[in-house]
């Protein structure tokens, strides 16, 4: 629902979302949050009464964009001669708030990530001039509770949250100072949540935490109360009606417990694909990122996972140049690339943190050696992910059709291992669950032909 505000909903709401999913999603919520209050979407900042820029703080260059984003929305806020409001949320307002508000006086609102519940109550008051601009407490309990239970869906694959926050504390992540302790959400509201989903036309979930595995939410009373693993909560919201394929992100090597391991064996609906990231492959980098664990450690966790669903696609995060890397350790992350296969990864350049104990660390390495190791690392993934594309030719694979594709006549979906498939159909087919014969390959997606309809809508 975007455009221009029509006269019930008075005022226009505009939201910039920077970082990870965690982000999408807290920006939904932002709009579900404000939807009462008479904001409805627009299409550009230009239009919008309020502006919300939800930031992240992960690396050095995400925070700079929000600062170069945060100077031009000024300019625009004085051609509205002051009538936009600004807001700035997530982690960058969580990490810098008094800086913020210092660096760039037009910032009406600042706002962590355990903090939206209240942007209406700071809104009125800031109408009003009074009290205080900066709400950045960290209580994620109060915010998961204060949240709508049921919410608009928006196309047929949702993101449900049910963890946040961090407690492993990777030295070189701000992650635990933004975001907070690890606190799972209640059983009984994730089910409302996919339900009301569920209800709309949602096929697809994907369970969102910054340690998504290390759930461990109370159970209804009826199931008797005590704390599931996100093994059982897969199992349940498995049993939703419409509910058709689960996923969840971002995962943690040290919390993929045995009971999730034989969920991905003994749960169709969750989707044969896992991101799980590694960081590094060398044993002495990793002790010093604090990850606690081995390279052979995550290398058995692959093994047991694709021993219960051999067609799973693996997928990591790495950082090169992280300090003291040396030349040896790089080739220790390249070799566990070659052993694992990666279906898609992501893979950073280390960018040092203030606060964080890796920013203190010696052995910092030079811009130089981490572009070519980032280079050398990424041509082995794209080679990965290109291969993997490829070994899907010939096969049928299960469409989850999300939408119009570019061209006249072709839609767009995503097939059980998370990759964008094209294909010609009509529009009536979206949001179901057809099968695509697969003809051709890229880099980043498939094109196939529709090959059977599931549900009765040609
Ligand atoms: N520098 C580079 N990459 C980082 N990440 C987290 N912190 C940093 C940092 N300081 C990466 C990790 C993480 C992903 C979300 O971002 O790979 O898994
Ligand atoms: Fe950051 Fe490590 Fe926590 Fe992931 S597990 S959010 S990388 S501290």
């Amino acid at each position: 629902m975007t455009g221009t505000p029509d006269e019930k909903s008075l005022k226009g709401l505009f939201i910039r979302t920077y970082g990870c999913q965690m982000n999408v999603y807290d920006s939904e919520r932002i709009r579900d949050v404000l939807r009462p209050l008479g904001y409805a979407p627009v299409d550009a900042p230009e239009a919008a009464d309020l502006v919300v820029v939800n930031t992240c703080h992960i690396r050095e260059k995400a925070t700079e964009k929000v600062y170069s984003e945060l100077g031009q929305l000024k300019r625009m806020k004085e051609a509205s001669g002051g009538r936009m409001t600004i807001a700035v949320a997530g982690c960058v307002a969580q990490a810098e708030g008094e800086e913020l508000i210092r660096r760039q006086p037009a910032v009406d609102l600042v706002l962590g990530p355990q903090a939206y519940h209240k942007l209406p109550e700071m809104i009125a008051r800031a109408s009003r001039a009074i009290g205080d601009r900066l709400e950045t407490e960290f209580d994620t309990i109060e915010k998961f509770d204060a949240l709508p239970k049921t919410r608009e869906a928006d196309g047929p694959a949702a993101f449900v949250s049910v963890q946040e926050g961090c407690d492993k504390f990777c030295t070189f992540c701000v992650v635990p100072y933004t975001r907070g302790a690890e606190i799972s959400r209640r059983v009984d509201d994730i089910v409302l949540e996919t339900r009301s989903l569920a209800s709309q036309g949602v096929r697809e979930i994907t369970l969102l935490g910054q340690n998504v595995n290390a759930f461990h939410g109370p159970a209804p009373a009826i199931e008797g109360g005590d704390d599931w693993t996100l093994g059982q909560l897969c199992r349940h919201l498995s049993r939703i009606g419409g509910i058709e394929r689960i996923r969840y992100t971002t995962s943690h090597p040290r919390d993929m417990d045995d009971d999730l391991i034989a969920a991905h064996g003994d749960t169709p609906a969750l989707m044969p694909f896992l991101h799980l990231p590694v960081q590094s492959g060398s044993d002495r980098i990793l002790k010093s990122m604090n990850r606690g664990h081995t390279a052979d450690h995550y290398r058995d966790i692959i093994a047991r996972v694709r021993k219960v669903r051999p067609d799973i696609a693996i997928a990591s995060d790495f950082i090169v140049g992280f300090p003291g890397e040396s030349d040896a350790d790089f080739e220790a992350t390249m070799q566990l690339v070659r052993d694992i296969g990666y279906a898609i990864a992501y893979s950073f350049k280390y960018s040092s943190r203030p606060g964080t104990p890796a920013a203190e660390m010696h052995g910092h390495v030079s811009e130089a050696v981490k572009d070519e190791r980032l280079q050398a690392l990424q041509a082995l993934l794209r080679q990965q992910q290109t291969e993997f594309n490829a070994s899907q030719i010939g096969k049928s694979l299960p469409v989850l059709v999300t939408g119009k594709g570019r061209n006249p006549g072709q839609m767009h979906g995503r097939s059980p291992y998370l990759q964008a498939v094209h294909f010609e159909g009509p529009e009536s087919l979206n949001g179901q669950i057809v099968d695509v014969k697969i003809v051709g390959a890229s880099l980043n997606s498939l094109t196939g032909e529709l090959a059977r309809v599931r549900e009765a809508a040609l």
